[in-house]
C-alpha cells in the first residue's frame, strides 16, 4: 500500500459532521489537482502515485471506465467549477468508440454510462448524452434471457474457456437503474419490466436467507434451470465477496427507490445488516471475503466505500427510528477507512488505498491497491453526507 500522508482530524476527537466538512475540503482541493494532472484520460490503478490511460486488458471497453467521469461530475455538481464539467465530456466523447465498436461491451453498461453520459444528461439536458444512454440501455435490455429471467452478465469467462451464456452475478444490480432510467425517459415499461424481471432472479438465486451472497449464479440458457453457484471472485463457493455484499445492499435499495416493491427494501437491509455485523467485528473494516480464513488477512476499502453509499441511501427510505443504524454504520467504516486507507496528498493520484479485485491472487498485483472505483464511492459518499451530490443511479 502507499505510504499515508498526515494530517486530517484524528480519530473520534471531533464529531461527524466536523470530520465530513475536514474531509470536503481536503476532497476539493486534491480533485482539482488530479483533475488537471489526469484530464481525459481513463484511469483505473495508479502506478508509482500516477494515473496511466486505458492501462488495463478491457481497454476502451472496460467496466470501471465511467468512474473517473463520475468523479468528475460529482465535483461539478459539489463546486460548479467548469473545469470538472469539460473533461468529463471529453471523457464521455472517448466512450464513444466502445458504442460504435460494441463486440467488447457486457453487461457493465450501466456503471460505464450512468456515469458519463447519463450523468451528463441528467445534469446539462445534453441530447447526445441522452442518445448515448438509450442506445446502452438497449443494448443492455437485450442480453435478457427469457428462459431463465436474467440478463446475461459477461462475454467471456476467466479463463476464457466456459461459455457463459448462462451466467449471471451479483454487480449487475447496480447496472439495471440504467434501464429504469431509459424506461422513465422514453416512457417505454419493457425497460422496468426487465430490470424487475432480472433483480427477482437475483433475490432467489444469490441471495441467500442469512443476507449474505453468492457473486453468481448459473443457468442453463436454453432452458433457465439453475445449474450451479460458483465461488466467482470470492474465496470459494459459498463463502461471501465483501464487494458482491456491497453491491446488493446499493443495488436492492436502489431498486426499492425506482420501483417501491418492499421485497427489495427487506432485502437490502437483510444484506446490510450482514454487512454491517460483518465489519463492527472487525475495526469497520472490510476483508476481501467474509468467509475466508482469518490469515492472510485481505482488505477491500472498494467494498467499504460502496456498502457506505448503500446504507446511506437505505437511510433515505427507512422511518426515523432506523435512519440512526445505517448512517452511524456508515460512519464508523467511512471513519475507520480514512483512518487505514486514505491519501490525501494532492500530488499522489488516487484516495483510497487498499483495494483489492478478487480474493484469489497469485500475483498480489490486484490486492490491497487504489482502485478507481473507490475514490468513486468515496466521493459519492461525502457529498451525499454534505448535501452537495448528483444522483447517478
Ligand atoms: N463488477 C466487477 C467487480 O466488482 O469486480
Amino acid at each position: 500500500m502507499q505510504e499515508k500522508n498526515a494530517g486530517g482530524l484524528e480519530k473520534m476527537k471531533c464529531s461527524d459532521q466536523e470530520w465530513v466538512d475536514d474531509v470536503y475540503e481536503k476532497l476539493v482541493v486534491k480533485m482539482k489537482k488530479e483533475c488537471a494532472r489526469v484530464g481525459t484520460m481513463i484511469p483505473y490503478s495508479p502506478r508509482n502515485g500516477r494515473y496511466q490511460d486505458l492501462d488495463f486488458p478491457g481497454g476502451i471497453y472496460f467496466w470501471t471506465n465511467g468512474f473517473w467521469p463520475g468523479m468528475l461530475w460529482q465535483m461539478y455538481e459539489a463546486t460548479g467549477d467548469e473545469a470538472y464539467r469539460k473533461t468529463a465530456e471529453g471523457v464521455e466523447e472517448r466512450l464513444e468508440e466502445a458504442i460504435s465498436g460494441f463486440e467488447g461491451l457486457h453487461h457493465d453498461v450501466g456503471f460505464m454510462y450512468l456515469l458519463s453520459s447519463v450523468a451528463n444528461y441528467r445534469k446539462t439536458g445534453n441530447r447526445d448524452s441522452r442518445r448515448r444512454g438509450l442506445h446502452v440501455a438497449n443494448l443492455l435490455a437485450g442480453r435478457y434471457n427469457i428462459a431463465g429471467k436474467y440478463i446475461r452478465a459477461w462475454n467471456e469467462s476467466f479463463n476464457g474457456k466456459d461459455d457463459v451464456s448462462g451466467w449471471m452475478i451479483i454487480d449487475c444490480l447496480m447496472n439495471i437503474p440504467l434501464l429504469y432510467w431509459a424506461g422513465r425517459e422514453i416512457n417505454d415499461p419493457r425497460f422496468e419490466q426487465i430490470a424487475i424481471s432480472h433483480a427477482k432472479t437475483a433475490q432467489k438465486y444469490i441471495v441467500r436467507e442469512d443476507g449474505s451472497c453468492n457473486h453468481v449464479v448459473i443457468f442453463d440458457a436454453k432452458t433457465g434451470e439453475f445449474v450451479d453457484n460458483p465461488a466467482g471472485q470470492g474465496y470459494e463457493r459459498g463463502s461471501s465477496w465483501s464487494r458482491g455484499q456491497s453491491w446488493a445492499v446499493y443495488g436492492f435499495a436502489l431498486s426499492y427507490r425506482h420501483t417501491g416493491d418492499e421485497s427489495f427494501l427487506n432485502t437490502a437491509k437483510s444484506c446490510a445488516h450482514y454487512c454491517i455485523s460483518n465489519m463492527a467485528v472487525n475495526d469497520w473494516l472490510p476483508l476481501v471475503d467474509y468467509r475466508a480464513p482469518e490469515k492472510p488477512v485481505k482488505y477491500d476499502s472498494t467494498a467499504a466505500m460502496i456498502t457506505v453509499c448503500g446504507l446511506l441511501e437505505l437511510a433515505e427510505h427507512v422511518g426515523e427510528h432506523e435512519k440512526k443504524l445505517y448512517t452511524e454504520a456508515a460512519f464508523r467504516i467511512l471513519r475507520a477507512c480514512d483512518e487505514k486507507f486514505n491519501n490525501w496528498d494532492p500530488e499522489v493520484d488516487s484516495i483510497v488505498d487498499g483495494g483489492t479485485f478478487f480474493y484469489h491472487d497469485p500475483t498480489g498485483e490486484n490486492t490491497e491497491v487504489p482502485i478507481i472505483y473507490g475514490d468513486y464511492y468515496l466521493i459519492e459518499a461525502i457529498l451525499r453526507l454534505k448535501g452537495k451530490s448528483l444522483f447517478v443511479w
